[in-house]
Protein backbone atom coordinates (compact mmCIF):
# COMPACT_ATOMS: atom_id res chain seq x y z
CA UNK A 1 0.00 0.00 0.00
CA UNK A 2 0.97 3.27 -0.89
CA UNK A 3 1.06 6.29 1.78
CA UNK A 4 0.55 9.50 0.93
CA UNK A 5 3.25 11.63 3.26
CA UNK A 6 3.09 15.33 3.32
CA UNK A 7 5.85 17.24 3.90
CA UNK A 8 6.25 18.37 7.69
CA UNK A 9 4.72 21.29 8.47
CA UNK A 10 7.60 24.59 8.78
CA UNK A 11 7.66 25.40 12.32
CA UNK A 12 9.24 28.69 13.29
CA UNK A 13 12.61 27.72 15.57
CA UNK A 14 12.47 31.31 16.54
CA UNK A 15 11.02 31.69 20.08
CA UNK A 16 10.62 35.18 20.90
CA UNK A 17 12.65 36.43 24.55
CA UNK A 18 10.59 35.87 27.02
CA UNK A 19 10.89 37.20 30.66
CA UNK A 20 8.57 34.78 31.87
CA UNK A 21 9.31 32.08 34.44
CA UNK A 22 8.39 28.65 32.75
CA UNK A 23 5.03 26.63 34.27
CA UNK A 24 6.10 24.85 36.80
CA UNK A 25 4.32 23.66 39.90
CA UNK A 26 4.11 27.23 41.34
CA UNK A 27 2.52 28.59 38.31
CA UNK A 28 -0.76 30.30 39.40
CA UNK A 29 -3.69 30.36 37.32
CA UNK A 30 -6.77 32.47 35.73
CA UNK A 31 -9.10 31.63 33.30
CA UNK A 32 -12.21 32.71 31.30
CA UNK A 33 -15.17 30.52 31.58
CA UNK A 34 -17.88 31.26 29.20
CA UNK A 35 -19.84 29.03 26.07
CA UNK A 36 -18.78 29.78 23.42
CA UNK A 37 -15.25 30.47 24.21
CA UNK A 38 -12.97 30.19 21.00
CA UNK A 39 -13.61 33.63 20.43
CA UNK A 40 -11.75 35.09 23.86
CA UNK A 41 -9.23 37.15 22.80
CA UNK A 42 -8.42 37.70 27.12
CA UNK A 43 -5.85 34.81 26.88
CA UNK A 44 -3.83 36.86 24.59
CA UNK A 45 -4.27 39.94 26.68
CA UNK A 46 -3.78 38.28 29.74
CA UNK A 47 -1.22 36.04 29.22
CA UNK A 48 0.58 39.44 27.19
CA UNK A 49 0.00 41.28 30.86
CA UNK A 50 1.47 38.20 32.76
CA UNK A 51 4.56 38.15 30.60
CA UNK A 52 5.35 42.17 30.62
CA UNK A 53 5.86 42.42 34.00
CA UNK A 54 7.54 38.65 34.35
CA UNK A 55 4.46 37.02 36.50
CA UNK A 56 4.72 32.96 36.87
CA UNK A 57 0.78 32.92 35.95
CA UNK A 58 -1.06 31.55 33.17
CA UNK A 59 -4.54 32.25 31.90
CA UNK A 60 -6.11 29.53 30.11
CA UNK A 61 -10.25 29.95 28.60
CA UNK A 62 -12.87 26.69 29.44
CA UNK A 63 -16.18 26.11 27.54
CA UNK A 64 -18.23 25.75 30.47
CA UNK A 65 -21.75 24.53 30.34
CA UNK A 66 -24.29 26.49 32.36
CA UNK A 67 -25.25 23.93 34.22
CA UNK A 68 -21.42 23.11 35.17
CA UNK A 69 -20.74 26.43 36.18
CA UNK A 70 -20.70 25.80 39.97
CA UNK A 71 -18.87 22.90 39.91
CA UNK A 72 -16.09 24.62 37.33
CA UNK A 73 -15.83 27.69 39.92
CA UNK A 74 -15.23 25.30 43.14
CA UNK A 75 -13.07 23.22 41.06
CA UNK A 76 -11.33 26.23 40.38
CA UNK A 77 -11.49 27.31 43.95
CA UNK A 78 -10.28 24.05 45.35
CA UNK A 79 -7.41 24.25 42.91
CA UNK A 80 -6.13 27.47 44.00
CA UNK A 81 -6.78 29.08 40.84
CA UNK A 82 -5.97 32.97 41.53
CA UNK A 83 -9.14 34.12 40.11
CA UNK A 84 -12.01 34.03 36.77
CA UNK A 85 -13.24 35.94 34.04
CA UNK A 86 -17.00 34.75 33.48
CA UNK A 87 -18.51 35.57 29.95
CA UNK A 88 -21.97 34.83 28.48
CA UNK A 89 -23.56 33.06 29.28
CA UNK A 90 -22.28 32.74 32.94
CA UNK A 91 -22.75 36.30 34.75
CA UNK A 92 -25.83 36.48 35.88
CA UNK A 93 -25.99 32.75 37.14
CA UNK A 94 -22.91 33.20 38.89
CA UNK A 95 -24.20 35.97 41.26
CA UNK A 96 -25.89 33.53 42.92
CA UNK A 97 -22.55 31.29 43.37
CA UNK A 98 -20.44 33.65 44.96
CA UNK A 99 -19.17 33.92 48.82
CA UNK A 100 -19.30 37.47 48.58
CA UNK A 101 -20.36 40.33 46.10
CA UNK A 102 -17.84 43.36 46.38
CA UNK A 103 -20.00 46.78 45.42
CA UNK A 104 -19.53 46.41 42.02
CA UNK A 105 -21.05 43.24 41.17
CA UNK A 106 -24.59 44.06 43.75
CA UNK A 107 -24.81 47.54 41.92
CA UNK A 108 -24.82 46.18 38.13
CA UNK A 109 -26.45 42.61 39.45
CA UNK A 110 -23.59 40.37 37.14
CA UNK A 111 -20.06 39.01 38.28
CA UNK A 112 -18.01 38.88 35.34
CA UNK A 113 -14.69 38.42 37.64
CA UNK A 114 -13.94 36.48 40.62
CA UNK A 115 -10.97 36.36 42.99
CA UNK A 116 -10.03 33.54 45.24
CA UNK A 117 -8.74 35.06 48.70
CA UNK A 118 -8.26 33.24 51.82
CA UNK A 119 -10.16 34.52 54.77
CA UNK A 120 -9.24 33.11 58.04
CA UNK A 121 -7.39 30.43 56.33
CA UNK A 122 -11.04 29.69 54.16
CA UNK A 123 -10.81 30.29 50.25
CA UNK A 124 -13.70 32.50 49.40
CA UNK A 125 -14.65 33.61 46.20
CA UNK A 126 -15.64 37.02 46.05
CA UNK A 127 -17.65 38.44 43.13
CA UNK A 128 -16.79 41.77 41.30
CA UNK A 129 -17.89 43.77 37.81
CA UNK A 130 -15.08 45.16 36.10
CA UNK A 131 -17.68 45.56 32.75
CA UNK A 132 -19.32 48.93 34.05
CA UNK A 133 -16.09 50.90 35.12
CA UNK A 134 -14.96 49.47 31.52
CA UNK A 135 -17.86 51.50 29.85
CA UNK A 136 -17.40 54.31 31.58
CA UNK A 137 -13.07 54.81 31.05
CA UNK A 138 -13.51 53.76 27.34
CA UNK A 139 -15.70 56.65 27.14
CA UNK A 140 -13.57 59.26 28.98
CA UNK A 141 -10.68 57.95 27.25
CA UNK A 142 -11.28 57.30 23.36
CA UNK A 143 -14.35 60.16 22.85
CA UNK A 144 -13.24 62.70 25.66
CA UNK A 145 -16.96 62.61 26.83
CA UNK A 146 -17.97 63.93 30.22
CA UNK A 147 -20.60 61.82 31.93
CA UNK A 148 -21.79 64.01 34.25
CA UNK A 149 -24.39 66.46 32.89
CA UNK A 150 -24.70 64.46 29.38
CA UNK A 151 -27.51 63.59 27.22
CA UNK A 152 -26.99 60.01 25.68
CA UNK A 153 -28.97 57.51 23.37
CA UNK A 154 -28.43 54.40 24.47
CA UNK A 155 -29.23 51.46 21.75
CA UNK A 156 -29.83 47.78 23.08
CA UNK A 157 -31.73 47.13 26.58
CA UNK A 158 -30.42 43.21 26.82
CA UNK A 159 -27.17 42.45 29.46
CA UNK A 160 -24.69 45.03 27.78
CA UNK A 161 -27.53 47.64 27.90
CA UNK A 162 -29.02 47.45 31.31
CA UNK A 163 -25.34 47.61 32.24
CA UNK A 164 -24.79 50.42 30.30
CA UNK A 165 -27.70 52.28 31.10
CA UNK A 166 -27.17 51.68 35.34
CA UNK A 167 -23.48 52.76 34.54
CA UNK A 168 -24.65 55.86 32.86
CA UNK A 169 -27.18 56.84 35.69
CA UNK A 170 -24.39 56.04 38.42
CA UNK A 171 -22.08 58.79 36.61
CA UNK A 172 -24.88 61.63 36.40
CA UNK A 173 -25.97 61.57 33.16
CA UNK A 174 -28.79 64.30 33.01
CA UNK A 175 -30.94 62.69 30.17
CA UNK A 176 -31.07 58.99 29.35
CA UNK A 177 -32.71 57.69 25.71
CA UNK A 178 -33.35 54.14 25.47
CA UNK A 179 -34.57 52.44 22.33
CA UNK A 180 -34.95 49.03 22.01
CA UNK A 181 -36.42 46.50 19.21
CA UNK A 182 -38.50 45.45 22.23
CA UNK A 183 -39.91 48.35 23.70
CA UNK A 184 -41.23 46.89 26.67
CA UNK A 185 -37.47 46.02 27.95
CA UNK A 186 -36.49 49.55 27.45
CA UNK A 187 -39.71 50.47 29.16
CA UNK A 188 -38.49 47.99 32.24
CA UNK A 189 -35.10 49.21 32.26
CA UNK A 190 -36.65 52.87 32.09
CA UNK A 191 -38.31 51.72 35.44
CA UNK A 192 -35.62 50.73 37.13
CA UNK A 193 -33.25 53.75 36.48
CA UNK A 194 -35.59 56.07 37.42
CA UNK A 195 -36.49 53.94 40.62
CA UNK A 196 -32.57 54.15 41.68
CA UNK A 197 -31.25 57.22 40.36
CA UNK A 198 -34.15 59.38 40.19
CA UNK A 199 -32.44 62.73 39.56
CA UNK A 200 -31.74 60.98 35.70
CA UNK A 201 -34.41 61.97 33.28
CA UNK A 202 -35.20 58.26 31.30
CA UNK A 203 -37.17 58.39 28.00
CA UNK A 204 -38.07 54.88 26.78
CA UNK A 205 -37.65 56.11 23.05
CA UNK A 206 -35.49 58.35 20.80
CA UNK A 207 -34.82 61.96 21.50
CA UNK A 208 -36.46 65.17 19.84
CA UNK A 209 -33.34 67.31 20.44
CA UNK A 210 -29.48 66.70 20.09
CA UNK A 211 -27.04 64.41 21.96
CA UNK A 212 -23.16 64.14 23.21
CA UNK A 213 -23.58 60.21 22.41
CA UNK A 214 -25.26 57.18 20.85
CA UNK A 215 -23.85 54.39 22.62
CA UNK A 216 -24.57 50.86 20.69
CA UNK A 217 -25.50 47.74 22.72
CA UNK A 218 -27.26 45.86 20.47
CA UNK A 219 -25.59 43.05 19.03
CA UNK A 220 -26.66 44.50 15.18
CA UNK A 221 -23.14 45.09 13.11
CA UNK A 222 -21.83 42.08 14.55
CA UNK A 223 -22.77 40.25 10.98
CA UNK A 224 -21.99 41.61 7.21
CA UNK A 225 -25.98 41.99 6.41
CA UNK A 226 -27.11 43.27 9.76
CA UNK A 227 -29.06 46.57 9.50
CA UNK A 228 -27.84 49.19 11.43
CA UNK A 229 -29.25 49.79 14.82
CA UNK A 230 -29.80 53.19 14.36
CA UNK A 231 -33.09 54.55 13.19
CA UNK A 232 -31.84 57.27 11.43
CA UNK A 233 -35.24 58.49 9.84
CA UNK A 234 -36.27 59.23 13.72
CA UNK A 235 -32.68 60.37 15.14
CA UNK A 236 -30.25 61.77 12.82
CA UNK A 237 -26.56 61.33 13.00
CA UNK A 238 -25.81 64.72 12.86
CA UNK A 239 -27.77 65.02 16.14
CA UNK A 240 -25.43 63.70 17.91
CA UNK A 241 -21.72 64.49 18.87
CA UNK A 242 -20.32 60.87 19.19
CA UNK A 243 -20.98 57.41 18.58
CA UNK A 244 -19.45 54.61 20.87
CA UNK A 245 -20.70 51.10 19.32
CA UNK A 246 -19.83 48.13 22.04
CA UNK A 247 -18.97 46.16 19.02
CA UNK A 248 -15.30 45.56 18.65
CA UNK A 249 -15.18 43.46 15.55
CA UNK A 250 -15.32 44.64 12.88
CA UNK A 251 -13.47 47.60 13.81
CA UNK A 252 -15.79 49.91 11.72
CA UNK A 253 -19.20 48.76 11.57
CA UNK A 254 -22.03 50.74 9.78
CA UNK A 255 -22.87 52.59 12.30
CA UNK A 256 -19.31 53.70 13.18
CA UNK A 257 -18.66 54.31 8.80
CA UNK A 258 -21.63 56.21 9.07
CA UNK A 259 -21.22 58.41 11.99
CA UNK A 260 -18.01 59.23 10.91
CA UNK A 261 -19.37 60.62 7.53
CA UNK A 262 -21.24 62.50 9.58
CA UNK A 263 -18.61 64.27 11.52
CA UNK A 264 -18.90 62.40 14.59
CA UNK A 265 -16.16 61.11 16.91
CA UNK A 266 -16.66 57.72 17.17
CA UNK A 267 -15.07 55.02 19.16
CA UNK A 268 -15.23 51.12 18.83
CA UNK A 269 -15.74 48.21 22.02
CA UNK A 270 -12.04 47.37 22.09
CA UNK A 271 -11.75 49.58 24.84
CA UNK A 272 -14.13 48.14 27.05
CA UNK A 273 -12.50 44.70 27.01
CA UNK A 274 -9.23 46.07 27.53
CA UNK A 275 -10.31 48.23 30.48
CA UNK A 276 -12.45 45.49 32.00
CA UNK A 277 -9.04 42.66 31.71
CA UNK A 278 -7.16 45.53 33.59
CA UNK A 279 -9.24 46.08 36.13
CA UNK A 280 -9.50 42.57 36.62
CA UNK A 281 -5.71 41.99 36.54
CA UNK A 282 -5.29 44.45 39.09
CA UNK A 283 -8.12 42.37 41.11
CA UNK A 284 -6.06 39.28 41.15
CA UNK A 285 -2.67 40.54 41.11
CA UNK A 286 -2.83 43.83 43.25
CA UNK A 287 -0.77 45.48 40.37
CA UNK A 288 -1.68 48.17 38.01
CA UNK A 289 -2.34 46.40 34.29
CA UNK A 290 0.39 47.02 31.84
CA UNK A 291 -2.45 49.21 29.61
CA UNK A 292 -0.19 49.53 26.14
CA UNK A 293 1.19 45.97 26.62
CA UNK A 294 -2.90 44.55 26.83
CA UNK A 295 -4.04 46.82 24.33
CA UNK A 296 -1.38 45.48 21.51
CA UNK A 297 -2.25 41.83 22.23
CA UNK A 298 -5.98 42.63 22.40
CA UNK A 299 -5.05 44.49 18.71
CA UNK A 300 -2.93 41.72 17.34
CA UNK A 301 -5.35 38.79 18.79
CA UNK A 302 -8.32 40.10 17.65
CA UNK A 303 -7.72 41.80 14.41
CA UNK A 304 -5.39 39.03 13.00
CA UNK A 305 -6.74 37.36 9.77
CA UNK A 306 -6.32 34.65 11.47
CA UNK A 307 -8.14 35.45 14.43
CA UNK A 308 -10.86 33.30 16.19
CA UNK A 309 -12.99 36.37 16.84
CA UNK A 310 -13.81 37.53 13.38
CA UNK A 311 -14.69 33.98 13.16
CA UNK A 312 -17.12 33.73 15.60
CA UNK A 313 -17.42 37.77 15.75
CA UNK A 314 -18.73 39.10 19.02
CA UNK A 315 -19.25 42.37 20.64
CA UNK A 316 -17.92 42.51 24.36
CA UNK A 317 -18.79 40.38 26.66
CA UNK A 318 -19.78 41.78 28.75
CA UNK A 319 -17.86 40.23 27.47
CA UNK A 320 -22.53 41.30 28.59
CA UNK A 321 -22.72 41.75 28.13
CA UNK A 322 -21.47 38.97 25.63
CA UNK A 323 -18.89 41.31 24.49
CA UNK A 324 -16.14 40.23 25.96
P1 LIG B 1 -25.96 41.24 25.21
O1 LIG B 1 -25.65 40.46 26.43
O2 LIG B 1 -24.88 41.29 24.21
O3 LIG B 1 -26.54 42.57 25.51
P2 LIG B 1 -28.65 40.34 24.75
O4 LIG B 1 -28.93 40.46 26.20
O5 LIG B 1 -29.14 39.16 24.00
O6 LIG B 1 -27.07 40.36 24.47
O7 LIG B 1 -29.16 41.68 24.04
C1 LIG B 1 -29.08 41.87 22.65
C2 LIG B 1 -29.58 43.26 22.31
O8 LIG B 1 -29.53 43.43 20.89
C3 LIG B 1 -31.03 43.50 22.70
O9 LIG B 1 -31.20 44.88 22.95
C4 LIG B 1 -31.76 43.08 21.44
O10 LIG B 1 -33.05 43.62 21.28
P3 LIG B 1 -34.32 42.86 21.92
O11 LIG B 1 -34.32 43.19 23.38
O12 LIG B 1 -35.49 43.41 21.20
O13 LIG B 1 -34.10 41.39 21.67
C5 LIG B 1 -30.85 43.65 20.38
N1 LIG B 1 -31.03 42.95 19.11
C6 LIG B 1 -30.60 41.72 18.81
N2 LIG B 1 -30.94 41.40 17.54
C7 LIG B 1 -31.63 42.47 17.05
C8 LIG B 1 -32.26 42.77 15.80
N3 LIG B 1 -32.25 41.90 14.78
N4 LIG B 1 -32.84 43.98 15.66
C9 LIG B 1 -32.86 44.87 16.67
N5 LIG B 1 -32.29 44.65 17.86
C10 LIG B 1 -31.68 43.46 18.06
Amino acid sequence: MRIEVSPPPRINLRVPQSSQADINAVTRLCAVLGRPIAHSASPAMQNAAFKALGLNWRYLAFEVDPKNLRAAIEGALAMNFAGLNLTVPHKLLAVEMMDELDDSAKMFGAVNTIKFEVVRSKVRAIGYNTDADAIAISLREELKLKLRGARVLLLGAGGAGRTAALKLAFENVAELFLANRTASKAEALAREIRKRFPAVQVVAGYPKAKVDLVLNATSLGLKRGDPPPLDEKRFPLRQTRAVYDMIYCPAETRLLGAAKKAGCKTANGLGMLLHQGAKAFRIWTGKPAPLDVMRLALKSTVYSPRSPVIAGSRKVNYESNSKI
